[in-house]
């Protein structure tokens, strides 16, 4: 199969045509048996429950090359199981893990001439989301759905790579205490764009947001988990019930244990004990892990001692193994990689 010809080394995270997509339609208490698509639009009734009341949900995972040739997706069931929670709370059907991961391969591969190459730096960025698509004018939930996947190709989610980036403390809170900061709905994410703007505006690369309510706890970030490292190499990880359950961070706390025998906490954290840290990093599908060196509350800067310039060494290692993992460089643990062809 020959590739596309696309600029792989210069890509942004941004989104590009490709191919196919597949779909599934939802009607009468059942998915149909699903198809790959050509027509990237979508058109629906004005009165669709997505557009009036934001009943979406999505999921993002990659597909990349590895060194020997071949195209793999990382931990999809992972992806498939997540997005069947973030249904359940959304008062939406379940579309079942094993349809997701098979659908996810399909797409995969009659995309395969998007999949960056190995050593490009790029990754083929997959996006299931499903939503709302029947009319409602009452506030209740949809009953007939949509699920569907498309893929992009994307290079680092922030610029400039793997940089350190600054970030602050957001003024805004992210999730609500009972709410839905668990799951991965488009709702989360309207409300965040507010808060990223005035970030942006404001010379930062993210927010940091702090536990609805008390503001004391570390939560994560519009995109990704945090992860912090002690001075004596211990992997720090807040823990709350109002954070996306990142696979990413999952896969990476399994990574510093088994792989690098590091000690890794999985706890709350305090904002308070951020300047005693000497590593910080956001993980996630998009973000990878992007290391932070500067933290800035109202003013008062908290410098990494890893400094601006570098990731910092336990951050590198973990970020080394995880990516040798996914571009097959490193045994993988038993089914975190699924191969396409
Ligand atoms: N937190 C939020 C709010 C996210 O949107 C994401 C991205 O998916 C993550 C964390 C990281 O999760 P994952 O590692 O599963 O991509
Ligand atoms: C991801 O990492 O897949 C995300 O969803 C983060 C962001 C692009 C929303």
């Amino acid at each position: 199969m020959e590739k596309k010809s696309i600029d792989w080394a210069n890509l942004g995270f941004a989104y590009m045509e490709t191919d196919k997509r597949y779909v599934s339609y939802y009607k009468d208490g059942a998915w149909d048996e699903g198809a790959l698509i050509s027509d990237p639009s979508v058109t629906m009734s004005e009165c669709a429950c997505v557009l009036q009341y934001a009943q979406t949900c999505f999921e993002g995972l990659k597909a990349y090359t590895t060194e020997d040739g071949h195209i793999v997706t990382f931990r999809p069931d992972m992806n498939g199981e997540r997005m069947e929670a973030s249904a359940a709370r959304l008062e939406m059907p379940a579309f079942p893990k094993e349809r997701f991961v098979e659908a996810v391969a399909r797409v995969v591969k009659a995309n395969a001439a998007y999949v960056p190459p190995y050593g490009s730096g790029a990754t083929l960025y997959i996006r299931p989301f499903m939503y709302g698509k029947n009319a409602v004018i009452g506030v209740k939930p949809a009953d007939e759905f949509e699920f569907r996947i498309f893929c992009t190709p994307v290079g680092p989610y922030f610029k400039g790579g793997i940089k350190p980036l600054t970030i602050c403390v957001s003024d805004f809170d992210r999730a609500a205490p009972h709410g839905t900061g668990h799951i991965k709905a488009g709702l989360n994410y309207a409300m965040s764009l507010h808060a990223i703007v005035t970030a942006h505006k404001a010379g930062f690369d993210e927010n940091m947001d702090l536990a609805p309510g008390t503001r004391t706890k570390v939560e994560e970030t519009g995109g990704a988990n945090f992860l912090f490292v002690t001075k004596d190499n211990t992997v720090v990880t807040p823990k709350s019930d109002s954070i996306l359950p990142s696979i990413t961070r999952r896969s990476l706390v399994h990574v510093a244990k088994e792989y690098l025998g590091l000690k890794v906490e999985e706890r709350e954290v305090y904002f308070d004990e951020v300047k005693d840290f000497a590593e910080c990093g956001l993980c996630g599908t998009a973000a990878v892990i992007s290391p932070v060196g500067k933290i800035v509350d109202h003013g008062k800067e908290i410098c990494l001692p890893s400094g601006m310039s570098e990731m910092g060494p336990v951050t590198k290692k973990l970020y080394e193994t995880l990516t040798g993992i996914q571009m097959g460089r490193i045994q993988a643990p038993e089914g975190w990689i699924q191969v396409i062809e």
